[in-house]
């Protein structure tokens, strides 16, 4: 099988050769060559460039035999384009100067076609995607989740304890609504345009739901993700990713998503048994941190659990982290290629 095929076979829970194999965040910082050209393209800049996203996004492939690539954006352009003073400052991560505090904030944000406020990125999909089929693989394309795009908006960078996003959610349910209703529509609109571009699947990451408890999710934040999910899962296979959520698997596998995404705190067996569906994970990127001789047995125990059944793609439980030795990641992926359920 190709690495495309293996890929997509396995999304749609069927049989493969061998197990596919992706990891998120693949082109960043733990790669030389990203480092290299970040020092000359800032992030905004990188973004809003089509031929170096395009290059950044191929350069995991020149180190590993990975079966699919990610296109090079972030989840939080889009809502630059609604009108929020997004930046990427250097060393501490992304911040909005005028995060949403308000109703009337929130009925003044614009939901601009993805054509006009992501066309870099679109564009990046036009020129990775005949690379792509020369290679055989699958291209990857990817939004933010309704609830963690709300969350960034309102905190205006990071939080650990999502304080202004609750208590808006709880204190102006219309408002909150509203602003599901218009990020649902924009991701909507920009999955179905990176589709169109080329991508073969897309993940939607909600790495920030955890946050809420399976009472919150139901209420405020399930039936949005349903609405994406279903309505995008008529075009192309979905990957529904999220972290901290083992104790609501059931409920995100009922939001939608052809393939489940699992972080690293649940085994994945588990997590399979409550998704009834094909599983991505979840090996803990800080695994990749120590030696090979102990990565070998966390590797193995993923594989063990899954016990040689379809619908599985190997991938790390959230991004692989910048200080990871390359070295590690090039015999992971030999690794799970090579492995034999026998
Ligand atoms: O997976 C990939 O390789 C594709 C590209 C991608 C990036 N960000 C590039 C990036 C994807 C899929 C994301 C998703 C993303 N971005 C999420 C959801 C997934 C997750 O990791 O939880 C979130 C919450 C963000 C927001 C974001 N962007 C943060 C918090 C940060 C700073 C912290 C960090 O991990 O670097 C970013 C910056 C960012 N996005 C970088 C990259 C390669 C690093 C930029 C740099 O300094 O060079």
């Amino acid at each position: 099988m190709t690495g495309r095929e293996r890929f997509l076979a396995a999304c749609h829970g069927k049989v493969v050769d061998c197990t596919p194999i992706w990891i998120m965040r693949q082109a960043g910082r733990y790669l030389p060559d990203y480092r290299a050209l970040r020092r000359q393209y800032s992030m905004e800049s990188a973004l809003s460039t089509p031929a170096i996203a395009a290059e950044i996004t191929l350069l995991p492939l020149k180190h590993f035999e990975l079966d699919a690539a990610i296109i090079f954006s972030d989840i939080l352009p889009p809502l630059a384009g609604m009108g929020l003073d997004l930046s990427f400052v250097p060393g501490h991560g992304p911040s909005i100067q005028n995060p949403l505090r308000t109703p009337k904030a929130i009925d003044m944000l614009g939901v601009p076609p993805a054509q006009e406020a992501m066309a870099p990125t679109l564009e990046a999909i036009k020129i990775v995607r005949p690379e792509l089929d020369a290679r055989n693989l699958a291209l990857i394309g990817f939004a933010g989740a309704p609830f963690t795009m709300a969350s960034y908006a309102i905190e205006g960078g990071a939080t650990r304890t999502f304080a202004h996003t609750k208590a808006f959610m709880y204190s102006e349910p219309a408002a909150w609504d509203r602003l599901m209703v218009k990020l649902s529509g924009l991701t909507i609109d920009y999955l179905n345009a990176q589709i169109h571009a080329g991508v073969d699947c897309v993940q939607l990451f909600d790495s920030w739901v955890g946050a809420l408890s399976r009472y919150d999710y139901e209420r405020y934040v399930k039936p949005y993700s349903h609405h994406v999910l279903s309505t995008i899962g008529e075009k192309a296979p979905v990957i529904h990713f999220s972290t901290n959520t083992g104790t609501y698997l059931d409920l995100i596998a009922a939001a939608g998503g052809h393939v489940i995404g699992i972080d690293w705190r649940i085994p994945i067996d588990e997590a399979r048994r409550l998704v009834h569906k094909p599983v991505m994970g979840n090996l803990d990127p800080c695994t990749l941190l120590g030696p090979w001789r102990e990565l070998i047995p966390h590797a193995r125990d993923v594989m063990q659990r899954i016990a040689g059944q379809s619908g599985h793609i190997f991938n790390l439980g959230h991004g692989i982290l910048p200080e990871t030795p390359v070295e590690n990641v090039a015999q992971l992926v030999d690794y799970v290629h090579s492995y034999d359920h026998g």
